[in-house]
């Protein structure tokens, strides 16, 4: 039997097989949590904080948190989808930003840049490198490509609880921060921008949104810290 992470992994790996216009972002739900109990595990936002569904579907200049719903996919939107699952009380967390059909070229942009950070992220989290060594390295990749990290929302620890110490800004001053130890379990999740890093809550309570309107992608694993190449926990293929 998987593991959290491996669950998390396995049905965002299986999420192209079903993205594409026509469907709702409650299909999108229903695949996943079907997927997540088959797999052993329950939903791990079920009830955070009294979030109403069992994943996270962000549609275009929405950033993270949307629920959803019988909103249908359009053909050039991107659309993000963040699961999180607790299995045998260990939780994992991750999240991936898909194209819907054709998408334009900036949005492609956007969606590529925010997966090379997390990498450049990822990339930092060894064993004696410092917390905002992860963060600086996302930040630069971003703003270098004229794109913005928002501020409001932050990666995490994980492990026994979703979100655990430390929280993990996408910005930060390189050389600061805790220093990473071998064994630690962290969820890097930057959330890009195409125009301003601002963000608001919808009238749902939940849904966070561009206050530009400009588009956003999310792109998120969670990964061990080792004394070399970090593990990434929550692979897909
Ligand atoms: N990946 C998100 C996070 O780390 C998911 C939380 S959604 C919630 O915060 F609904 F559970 F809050
Ligand atoms: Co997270």
């Amino acid at each position: 039997m998987s593991g959290p992470c491996r669950a998390v992994g396995e049905v965002l790996g299986s999420l192209g097989t079903i993205i594409r216009a026509g469907i709702t972002t409650r299909d999108i739900e229903d695949f996943a949590d079907t997927r997540i109990r088959e797999l052993g595990g329950r939903s791990a936002f079920r009830g955070y904080r009294g979030y109403p569904a069992s994943i996270c579907v962000s549609i275009n200049e929405q950033v993270v948190h949307g629920i959803p719903s019988n909103r249908k996919l359009n053909d050039g939107d991107i659309v993000s989808v963040d699961v999180g699952v607790e299995m045998d009380g260990f939780y994992g967390d991750a999240a991936i930003t898909l194209p819907v059909g054709n998408v334009s070229d900036s949005d492609s942009t956007l969606m590529r840049v925010t997966e090379e950070a997390l990498y450049l992220g990822i990339g930092q989290a060894v064993e004696g490198n410092r917390l905002f060594d992860i963060s600086h390295a996302i930040q630069r990749h971003v703003e270098q490509h004229g794109f913005s990290v928002v501020r409001m929302f932050v990666g995490h620890g994980i492990g026994r609880e979703m979100h655990e110490e430390p929280q993990i800004p996408n910005y930060g001053p390189p050389g600061q921060g805790p220093r990473l130890r071998r064994g630690m379990t962290l969820a890097i999740e930057p959330m890009v921008n195409a125009g301003t890093h601002d963000v608001k809550i919808l009238a749902d309570g939940w849904t966070a949104v561009t206050r530009d309107g400009k588009k956003s992608a999310h792109f998120e694993h969670t990964i061990c810290v080792t004394e070399a190449t970090p593990v990434i926990l929550t692979k897909y293929k």
